[in-house]
């Protein structure tokens, strides 16, 4: 098999990681922060050493708003249904996944707010300039998709930050295309809020993401419950994390979290690098096959998107499937307005996505059934 759908979950996770998750299902198996006994402590140290090396990844001084989730969809909800009030105005942009949109139009059907759409006019990805037209006096949240996971577009965050910060406007990154090969820095880019899954770019196991909160302002649970702290209180606690992590944390998915980004740390340059190498050759390798493509040649996020000819995209991945055993994903990819932007409505798009642990040849594999499928396969389809 050759697995490239990465950006759906990566599959080959580093041995450290699998490693952590072992040694936690053997060694921290206690309920971290419930108890006072010696394991109970044992699972909490390790929770909290994780959340401290999470805050410093991201430039967050405070270690206690990493906030541990189920994954990227929890943390981007809880911080939307969190920060919002009646009357407030949201803008998002067209590169924004349903686990943004389906909660912004939910909030707008209830009459709770207004929402606008920025969309992209630079094909490299948003700017400013496509977010400035919608802001309003009550304009409360900007959310931006950091790196689309269409096609790998990547937002300029600098400048939005920069004038989310002067306006007063809470800037909520989505970064669960990026986070792991970008450098991201929330004090220095001026990011209130960021949600990021593990299971992506940290190599980690699935259902374990988080949020990181860089700012005073208070946010209401979407969850309340059991937290280990003022338990005789039938009040959600106001300090974070307790506040927002409501029921047992998962020790086994937070140690492999924690592995996962030890490992980016230490490979960071190396991920980057390879990445960048392995897109700019799929790219110019696929132009020569004159397919339609919508990753910019120049974009090196691992994230490459392309159709053959009117093809339908999830066909295009079933024959990949079947005959090459090659793993990518069609569709639509839960991104409904970058597809309508893209006019892949009708077919959708073939999705390649890499990791630090694909290789050359691998792609070298894919090219030669491309060929084929292009070549042979689909002018028998057409034939017939
Ligand atoms: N959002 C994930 C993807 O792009 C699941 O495939």
């Amino acid at each position: 098999m050759i697995y490239f759908d990465n950006s759906a979950s990566t599959f080959i996770k580093p041995k450290q990681v699998i490693s952590a998750v072992n040694d936690s299902l053997t060694l921290y198996t206690a309920n971290p922060g419930r108890s006072g006994h010696n394991a109970s402590i044992k699972s909490a140290l390790m929770v909290e050493k994780a959340r401290e090396n999470i805050a410093k990844h991201f430039g967050l001084n405070i270690i206690q708003n990493v906030i541990f989730t189920q994954n990227c969809t929890t943390a981007l909800n809880m911080a939307i249904f969190g920060y919002t009030k009646k009357g407030c105005h949201i803008i998002a942009t067209e590169n924004e996944h349903n686990s943004v949109l389906r909660p912004l139009e939910n909030l707008k059907k209830d009459g709770v707010i207004e929402y606008d759409i920025a969309y992209q006019h630079n094909p490299t990805g948003i700017t400013l300039n496509d977010i400035l037209p919608y802001v309003k006096n009550n304009t409360s949240m900007i959310i931006c998709n950091h790196i689309s996971n269409v096609n790998g577009a990547k937002a300029e965050i600098d400048e939005i930050g920069k004038f989310c910060k002067s306006k007063n406007i809470l800037f909520m990154l989505d970064c669960a295309q990026s986070c792991g090969h970008e450098k991201i820095n929330m004090e220095e880019q001026n990011i209130n809020l960021l949600a990021f899954a593990g299971h992506k770019g940290f190599y980690a196991p699935q259902a374990i993401g988080c949020l990181l909160i860089n700012t005073d302002k208070e946010i209401s649970p979407i969850l309340h419950g059991g937290t280990g702290t003022n338990s005789l209180e039938l009040f959600q606690p106001s300090s974070l994390p307790e506040r927002l992590e409501s029921g047992t944390l998962s020790s086994p998915l937070i140690a492999g979290l924690n592995a996962g980004l030890n490992f980016v740390e230490s490979h960071f340059e190396e991920i980057k690098y390879k990445l960048d190498d392995l897109s700019t050759y799929l790219n110019f390798e696929l132009n020569k096959l004159d397919f339609k493509i919508y990753t910019q040649p120049e974009n090196s996020s691992g994230v490459i998107a392309f159709n053959i000819d009117d093809f339908d995209s999830s066909e295009i991945a079933t024959i990949l499937n079947e005959r090459y055993g090659i793993c990518v994903r069609g569709g639509y990819h839960c991104a409904p307005l970058k597809h309508k932007a893209l006019k892949t409505l009708d077919q959708g798009a073939v999705r390649v996505s890499l990791s630090y642990f694909n290789t050359f040849s691998e792609i070298q594999h894919l090219l030669y059934a491309l060929k084929n499928i292009k070549n042979k396969i689909l002018k028998q389809t057409k034939c017939k």
